[in-house]
């Protein structure tokens, strides 16, 4: 006979009660191991959805899901460790020049990352465009990769809070993706896990974000803000636009692409303004007084990618996989263009085959789009506004309407939006 009863866990919940310290021990336990049904957690899940936690049953359900896994202990690296992670955006592909970058300025960046599913894209996904590149590494190779290169992107280890893998596919299936305490422990239970001793959050808000609004985002970055600093993970988060995607690439290569022109000291301003951003905070927070500005402009973040890329068998110096199809998009009026909408970007850029829609589903590393137009440029009829891209013909005339639909084009300029929208401490 086990100690609790799965349905009693739920109706506590579902009557708006806060689940003792006990009872998620054992839910989240039973529930990794079988005993508890997938059918049980996702009503439990929907309970959580609807009635919420507590900041003390968050930190408890937190707490469980790393005791489901191993906690990986990076002691043997020598500088101090900052990660830094995304909520998930349209041509978010920060990670790309800003671990290199913050590695360069002397602070070892240990980055388990994932893959993209349904529009938003995967840091894992965009990096395997570049022949040879290996996501999977062991824990020792991870942690020697650490020490000699200071930097490291791959995927996490199957050891690595195992609930939380499966609690995850069981929400993506039954409507309990954004559930702020699902959201916040899911993230901080790997973060926590991996061994980082700073953390830097980028809380994305906008129509190709999970949070639409700063409200939520807020009450999100403050969760996941108090969680890490409860576990001694000093913990920051910055709120950060996604109306409009970062960048002019959306897809995998091209992402890849623009990331090494950062690299190389160019780029389009809203990825520099946020990579450069991104590395201060984490910098700050790792203890470490350096201008990443000043390290970018100098081609040492540049060599530490190639090194970082060659260790994981890829080959920097590769050409880059295109797609077997373009089309372009042109403007019907002459004006200004006064939005690009990430969302619709976003799902056009997963219709052309950028993204997936099963897990299993493998992704087109040349699909996806080129943006030629951000929100404020002035356009005449007939300019081109984007590049849809894509291998298989087919795919381009559902992506086609939904870019179509993205870009909008008025007769004033839009207010500017700022990129960083509020810093959460
Ligand atoms: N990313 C995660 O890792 N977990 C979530 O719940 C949402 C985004």
């Amino acid at each position: 006979m086990s100690e609790f009863a799965a349905v009693d866990v739920i109706r506590a919940k579902r009557d708006g009660h806060a689940l003792s310290d006990a009872q998620i021990d054992w839910v989240v336990d039973a529930y990794t191991k079988g005993v508890v049904a997938d059918e049980q957690m996702s009503a439990l899940a929907m309970a959580i959805l609807l009635r919420g936690m507590t900041p003390a049953e968050i930190a408890r359900w937190t707490a469980a899901m790393i005791a489901s896994g191993e906690r990986l202990d990076l002691s043997s690296v020598t500088r101090p460790t900052a990660d830094k992670h995304s909520t998930g955006g349209v041509g978010d592909k920060i990670t790309l020049p800003l671990t290199p970058l913050v590695a360069a300025c002397g602070v070892a960046v240990p980055q388990l990352s994932g893959r993209g599913l349904g529009h938003t894209g995967g840091t894992l996904d965009k990096l395997e465009s570049i022949s040879g590149w290996r996501a999977k590494l062991s824990n020792d190779e991870f942690k020697s990769q650490l020490q000699e290169i200071g930097a490291v992107i791959c995927a996490a280890g199957e050891g690595l809070a195992p609930a939380d893998r499966k609690l995850y596919a069981l929400r993506d299936v039954t409507g309990t993706v954004e559930a702020i305490p699902l959201i916040a422990s899911s993230i901080m239970s790997k973060k926590i896990a991996e061994g980082t001793g700073a953390l830097v959050l980028d809380v994305k808000v906008g129509s190709g974000a999970f949070m639409k609004d700063l409200t939520t985002a807020r009450e999100l970055a403050s969760t996941m803000v108090r969680l890490g600093r409860d576990s001694g993970v000093n913990t920051v988060a910055l709120l950060t636009d996604m109306s409009t995607p970062l960048g002019l690439a959306v897809g995998n290569a091209n992402e890849v692409a623009e990331s090494v022109e950062v690299l190389a000291g160019g780029g389009p301003a809203d990825v520099v303004e946020l990579t450069l951003a991104l590395a201060r905070e984490m910098l700050a927070a790792a203890g470490v007084d350096a201008d990443p500005e000043k390290v970018l402009a100098s081609g040492r973040a540049m060599d530490t990618w190639r090194a970082m890329i060659s260790a994981q068998g890829g080959d920097p110096d590769a050409t880059l996989p295109t797609a077997r199809e373009t089309e372009v998009l042109r403007a019907t009026s002459d004006g200004v263009v006064s939005g690009v909408d990430a969302y619709g970007i976003g799902i056009s850029a997963w219709r052309l085959g950028a993204g997936r829609a099963r897990k299993e589903d493998p992704v087109s590393f040349g699909a996806g789009i080129q943006l030629k137009v951000k929100p404020g440029d002035f356009v005449r009829t007939g300019d081109v506004l984007l590049e849809l891209r894509a291998d298989d013909p087919s795919r381009i005339p559902a992506a086609r309407d939904e870019a179509a639909a993205a870009v909008t084009i008025g007769p004033e300029r839009p207010t500017p939006v700022k990129l960083v929208l509020d810093r959460i401490a």
